[in-house]
């Protein structure tokens, strides 16, 4: 049976670890020619082999997405070898661990939260959106990135709620845009995941103790219904069915992927 991607490009962004690297294995296992990119080489062709090995066509592109030629240069990479851009993942992110009050931080820290995890997703669609309305049968599917942190407030984490805020907005605004060119834009808006960012960030909020890290997990898992941190794989499913045909008639949505944690809220 043909995969849901059967013959599509895809580009996916931070596909060297977590969300990103189950979502390329899950697009190319649904037959996309996946380009995977990230800044950490190794890690990104690393990724790139095992879905070589395991009978799947990609190709690695070191990117750093929060530099505009970078991203154009990636776009142009992926339609050089493949000949066109059907679905992009705008996955790229990273956290900074510094919890502050709004107040406390800097300039500096600002600008870098804006440049690695909301400007970073504009310039991939940007470049993402020229190409798809450019080429020969116009058209695509691009999935942006979220968190249930850009949903209302994450105290200590003002900038990064901020970012995910403005992923909604882009995408949402940008559907509107470019439906009538075929191009459907949604957001995932992720919960819990088990990745290097979750762990990174739940080290940093236990002040590297391993008690306090515990009690925060455990604190964390009894306000998610399905009690339980969710896998990589399943918010890579996700972007895949957004990819796909079986979600034709979305755009614009804000799908949450979180377990319940915010169904309180909603
Ligand atoms: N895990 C969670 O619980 C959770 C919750 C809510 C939302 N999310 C969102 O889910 C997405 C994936 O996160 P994850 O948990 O899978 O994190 P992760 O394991 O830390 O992966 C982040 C990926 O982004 C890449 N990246 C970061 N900055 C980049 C840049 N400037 N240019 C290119 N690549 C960059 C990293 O690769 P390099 O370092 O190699 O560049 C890495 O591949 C993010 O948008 C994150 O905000 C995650």
């Amino acid at each position: 049976m043909a995969g849901t991607l059967e013959g599509k490009v895809a580009i996916i962004t931070g596909a060297s670890s977590g969300i990103g690297r189950a979502a390329a294995m899950v697009f190319a296992r649904e037959g996309a020619k996946v380009v995977l990119a990230a800044r950490r080489a190794e890690a990104g062709q690393n990724a790139a082999e095992e879905i070589q090995a395991a009978g799947g066509t990609a190709l690695f592109v070191r990117a750093d997405v929060s530099r505009a030629e970078e991203v154009k240069a990636l776009v142009e990479q992926a339609v050089s070898k493949f000949g066109r851009l059907d679905c992009a993942l705008n996955n790229a992110a990273a956290i900074w661990n510094q919890a502050r009050r709004t107040g406390d931080f800097s300039e500096e820290d600002f600008d870098r939260e804006v440049n690695g995890n909301l400007k970073s997703v504009w310039l991939c669609m940007r470049a993402e959106l020229e190409q798809m309305c450019k080429q020969e049968r116009p058209g695509g599917t691009i999935v942006n990135v979220s968190s249930v942190n850009g949903l209302g407030g994450a105290p200590g984490g003002a900038f990064y709620a901020m970012a995910k805020a403005g992923i909604l907005a882009l995408t949402k605004t940008a559907a509107m845009e470019y439906a009538a060119d075929g191009i459907r834009l949604n957001a995932l808006v992720a919960g819990a995941f088990d990745t290097p960012m979750l762990d990174k960030a739940m080290d940093g909020a236990a002040g590297g103790n391993a008690e306090a890290r515990k009690t925060l997990e455990q604190r964390y898992l009894s306000m998610i219904p399905l009690r339980r941190i969710g896998r990589p794989e399943e918010a890579a499913e996700t972007a895949a069915w957004l990819c796909s045909e079986a979600s034709s008639y979305v755009t614009g949505h804000s799908m949450i992927v979180d377990g319940g944690l915010t169904a309180w809220a909603r």
